[in-house]
């Protein structure tokens, strides 16, 4: 890439409710990573439009060097673009409560990306991210593919079938930076001070070392504070209710099994039936996320739209999410290699775990993609955990492409927040009626 010139850049799934603090994040990262042309995205014209119009009123105030477009046209939005920033949500809230709801109501784990629910929202998120990937390379040449959608394990190993090894394709999650951010406020140390290595799949995975510049490592302080103190996530003054359960729960994980730091998606594997009790199928996530994320960003961009002006506005605020993406982003333009922690092909990084797995590890980012870190043998214990959830995540993906039923049964089952062969049965006919025309045939 000639490095003087702007870029243009679109988001896929402009009307996303993460969308506003991106645009932040952009205006603040200007000098990081200068745009010439913001386009957004979106298969909701309404939700584009509300999203679409609190941009131009940010832009103009932070970023008017910056030209905006958004629209429902792919060519208009994919053309000669540089970079794609994608983050859809297949099936919309709509069917993400379903996916909540139908586990829960056999006793099982009813989450957005764990489990049933997140097989379901998987098989719908498979055909749209390639539909995206096709789309962008056909109106623009060789972006690069930065990607939040999820479930991100699933998306992953969906991609790499059919691009296989497609170092333009990028999987990513914001939960390590999240966690890194809350050790560094208990730890009392920037988040920048803390050099972590981590190791796993996407949304199950754990920290072995959080090491200092001076090469210290963290680990054991963090350790006996959260065993003493419980564990917060560092805005958790901004967080509903049930992120601070989630929370809270690393503090039992750390005192049954104290020589990691787990992510917190690990609580809906190693206790589902306590994260069951604790969640309600009458009032999932979806609700709590539609009475709060959902429902603040849209009336504040109404809200900006009558004031004319988005400063001090609440939705643009600076977010670890956001962030992450552009300084990837930042750091490919500029061969910057950062670290991050990152989706990335195996391939040499465990040695005794599968290579064509994508995992979750410390890497390097560059011109050339992603570099995973080698990150040496797997123990007994991570390695029969890692091993059952990779072969639900394979038998979920070999499902979509056989389109077959056998493949997603024997994925329910091997999926530890389901186990019972007769339950994965029962949540899966659920699955499919609901999920009819949004999900391949499955024979
Ligand atoms: P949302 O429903 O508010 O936003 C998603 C937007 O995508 C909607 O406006 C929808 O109309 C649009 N959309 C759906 N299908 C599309 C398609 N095929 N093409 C273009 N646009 C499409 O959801 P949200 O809560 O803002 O989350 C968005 C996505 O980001 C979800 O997949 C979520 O799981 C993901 N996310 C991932 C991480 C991560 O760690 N990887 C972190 C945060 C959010
Ligand atoms: C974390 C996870 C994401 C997830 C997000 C929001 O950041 O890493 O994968 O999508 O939380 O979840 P929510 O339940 O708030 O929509
Ligand atoms: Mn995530």
């Amino acid at each position: 890439m000639n490095k003087s010139k702007r870029l243009k850049i679109v988001l896929v799934g402009g009307g996303s409710t993460w969308t506003p603090g991106l645009l932040k994040s952009l205006c603040i990262k200007k000098e990081e990573f200068p745009i010439e042309e913001l386009r957004m995205f979106d298969i909701d014209e309404e939700r584009q439009r509300q999203i679409g119009e609190f941009a131009e009123i940010l832009f103009k105030e932070e970023y008017p060097e910056a030209k905006i477009i958004y629209t429902i046209n792919k060519e208009e939005a994919y053309k000669d673009v540089d970079f794609v920033f994608c983050q859809i949500r297949s099936g919309g809230f709509e069917m993400r409560q379903y996916d909540e709801r139908i586990p829960l109501s056999y006793g099982v784990v009813g989450q957005e990306t764990c489990g049933p629910g997140g097989f379901a929202y998987g098989l719908r998120s498979i055909p749209d991210m390639i539909e995206i990937i096709n789309d962008a390379r056909r109106y623009a040449k060789d972006p690069w593919i930065l990607n939040y959608t999820n479930p991100a394990a699933i998306v992953a190993l969906a991609l790499d079938r059919v691009f296989p090894n497609d170092k333009k394709i990028i999987n990513m999650c914001d939960q390590p930076v999240n966690l890194i951010n809350s050790f560094a406020k208990i730890l009392d140390v920037a988040p920048t001070e803390i050099i972590p290595e981590y190791i796993g799949l996407n949304h199950f995975g754990w920290f072995t070392k959080l090491s200092d510049r001076q090469g210290k490592d963290l680990l054991p302080k963090l350790r006996e504070n959260i065993l003493d103190n419980g564990f917060a996530p560092s805005d958790a003054a901004e967080r509903d209710a049930s992120w601070l359960v989630t929370y809270g729960m690393v503090k039992r994980i750390v005192s049954d099994f104290p020589e990691y730091i787990p992510n917190t998606y690990l609580q809906y594997y190693l206790y589902p039936e306590k994260v069951v009790e604790h969640l309600d199928a009458n009032h999932t996530r979806t609700d709590e996320v539609k009475e709060g994320r959902e429902k603040r960003v849209f009336e504040e961009c109404a809200r900006v739209k009558r004031a004319g002006t988005a400063k001090g506005s609440i939705i643009a605020k600076n977010e670890a999410h956001a962030d992450m993406i552009v300084d990837v982003a930042s750091s490919i333009y500029y061969d910057k290699n950062q670290e991050f922690i990152l989706i990335v092909k195996n391939d040499g990084i465990i040695d005794n775990f599968s290579k064509d797995a994508m995992v979750e590890c410390r890497a390097k980012v560059g011109g050339a993609g992603v570099n995973g870190y080698h990150f040496g043998k797997l123990d007994v214990f991570m390695k029969g955990l890692m091993e059952g959830q990779l072969a639900y995540e394979n038998l979920t993906v070999d499902a979509y492409f056989e389109k077959s039923y056998e493949k997603a049964l024997q994925a329910l089952t091997m999926n530890r927040t389901v186990v019972d062969a007769g339950k994965a049965k029962a949540i899966l006919d659920d699955l499919l009626d609901i999920n009819k025309g949004k999900w391949p045939e499955l024979k």
